[in-house]
């Protein structure tokens, strides 16, 4: 059995990008590279918790001692999510994708000499850390979000949170020239109940050490 403080807890970590297809050969996506999910994943599973990590398309090995689920699409992404629950703590780190193209044609979608490009009608994706948040059963004890913000990314992360139902969101700047998506460093900002804490930039594997040091921390607190 796992040693550690989070020995015997049970946690769910989305990370990375997801894809959503245009046409057998063409998808959306963002810049996301998992590296700050990935760490999270092993942060947690290295304190002792029972981790499963659902994970967009990464070029990222699957962490050791952590379940690993390959998704794509958003839509793919909640339903292992879901099927994953109930777990103690769940923490959001993907970069999900907040639209989908409404029809995928199974062709490759073909350029006409003089025809006009092609529209795409979009739909809106399902909102995991907000249907997770929302659970009347099964909802984690604690539900952590990230908010990937350009500017004011405090002000608007304690929003988000509100909005979303979570109980803590991670605020991070992913402006022009932070390189927070996809690079290897990330200034966070954590935001509780109790306020908003800054967190001096660090790697992504402290940042993830951090994190999941106070989420143990608050396992502690709450068994006392
Ligand atoms: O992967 P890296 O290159 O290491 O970069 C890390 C990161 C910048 C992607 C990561 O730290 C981060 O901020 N992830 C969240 C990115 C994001 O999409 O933020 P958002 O503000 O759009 O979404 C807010 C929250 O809702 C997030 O927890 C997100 O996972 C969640 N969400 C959003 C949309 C949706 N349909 N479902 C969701 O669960």
């Amino acid at each position: 059995p796992k040693q550690g403080p989070l020995a015997g807890r049970s946690a769910l970590v989305t990370s990375g990008p997801t894809h959503e297809p245009i046409d057998p050969v063409r998808y959306i996506a963002n810049r996301s590279s998992g590296k700050q999910g990935h760490a999270i994943a092993m942060a947690l599973a290295a304190l002792g918790a029972r981790v499963t990590l659902v994970s967009g398309p990464t070029r990222l090995p699957d962490p050791d001692g952590v379940e690993t689920i390959h998704v794509e699409r958003a839509e793919e992404m909640m339903q292992a999510c879901r099927d994953s629950l109930p777990v103690d703590v769940a923490v959001f780190a993907a970069a999900v994708a907040d639209w989908r193209v409404i029809s995928t044609p199974a062709a490759k979608i073909k350029k006409q000499d003089g025809a006009p490009p092609p529209a795409l009608e979009l739909a809106e994706n399902p909102d995991i850390l907000k249907t997770v948040s929302g659970l009347a059963t099964d909802r984690p004890a604690l539900v952590v979000g990230f908010a990937a913000e350009t500017g004011d990314a405090v002000e608007k992360a304690v929003a988000k949170r509100k909005r979303k139902g979570c109980d803590w969101i991670v605020a991070n700047d992913v402006s022009d020239g932070t390189g927070t998506f996809g690079g290897d460093e990330n200034a966070v900002h954590l935001i509780t109940d109790a306020g908003a804490d800054a967190w001096p930039r660090s790697t992504k594997q402290d940042v993830a050490r951090m994190l999941a040091q106070r989420i143990a921390t608050y396992f502690e607190s709450e068994s006392d």
